[in-house]
């Protein structure tokens, strides 16, 4: 185009383009989505109370807000916990808002058939360790993924994050939203699975030592390895703040393990 003599200007909104872009570039560079991590917590950390309680940490508003913003992925993805605990049906439930694929990390296949994102007959992935048996009593809107474990402490495997990000590139599934509960995040920081985050803070605090924070896993030795929130935006909604941001987790320090 500068060739043919026709001006050109360059960097007009480069950062929003970058944002916009994030998934598909992602998706073609590393052919995975770009997979963001998000949870409410208390002003001490907490995203339930010790008995588990987590409805509602947040306000009307935020909740309002965060189940839009289920939208702007392709898929979402729990853990089984809180499958259990909180019977969620993780959909935007928004005039125009499309809903994501629903994803359950579920290694021992002991989903209760009842569980209601199972039964209102949109899809759902269920995530089954390789050589562990399908559940029974499956609705036909769900597909059983196998994937191969990784060893783990205790003669235990784990889902290999890694090979299901690849599997749902496969199937052009460009953003994920991970929503916890802390298990399953912390599986995903742990093998260096997170790109983005975006947490909501409540100004209430519930306190207690078996009341657990927003990441377990290995975690970090030491603060030098701490993961940076680069490029943070906060947003209000109500009475709660949000925090959107990248994260640097490729390629640093980790464990000294
Ligand atoms: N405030 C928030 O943002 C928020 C969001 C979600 C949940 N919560 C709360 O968090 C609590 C539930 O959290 P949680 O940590 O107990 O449960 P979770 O993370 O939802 O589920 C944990 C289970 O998922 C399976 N899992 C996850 N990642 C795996 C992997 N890579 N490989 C193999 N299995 C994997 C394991 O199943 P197995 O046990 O079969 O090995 C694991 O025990 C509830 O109290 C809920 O209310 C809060």
């Amino acid at each position: 185009m500068l060739a043919a003599g026709i001006e050109v200007k360059s960097g007009i909104l480069e950062s929003e383009c970058a944002k916009l872009l994030a998934p598909y570039l992602c998706h073609i560079r590393e052919r995975r989505p770009l997979v963001t991590a998000k949870w409410a917590m208390t002003l001490d950390g907490r995203i339930a109370s010790a008995t588990g309680d987590s409805k509602w940490i947040t306000s009307d508003s935020t909740r309002k807000w965060t189940r839009e913003r289920r939208g702007d992925h392709n898929a979402i993805l729990v853990g089984i916990g809180t499958v259990e605990s909180d019977d969620p049906q993780l959909t935007a439930r928004t005039p125009g808002v499309s809903d994501p694929l629903r994803i359950v990390l579920d290694p021992g296949g002991r989903i209760s058939a009842d569980r209601r994102l199972l039964n209102d007959g949109a899809p759902v992935m269920l995530v089954i360790l390789e050589g562990q048996s399908v559940p029974s009593g499956l609705p036909e809107s769900v597909e059983v993924l196998s994937i191969p474990g990784n060893p783990v402490e205790n003669g235990k495997s784990v889902i290999d994050l890694k090979h299901l990000l690849l599997k749902l590139g496969e199937r052009n599934i460009q953003s994920l939203l991970v929503e916890g509960g802390a298990v399953t995040i912390g599986h995903f920081f742990d093998t260096s699975c997170v790109d983005r985050c975006q947490v909501l803070i409540a100004p209430k605090v519930i306190g207690g030592a078996l009341a657990p924070g927003p990441i377990a896993g290995r975690g970090l030795d030491l603060m030098t390895f701490a993961i940076e929130a680069l490029d943070p935006k906060w947003s209000e909604f109500g009475p709660d703040r949000v925090l959107e941001a990248s994260l640097t987790l490729i390629g640093r320090g980790r464990l000294s393990r």
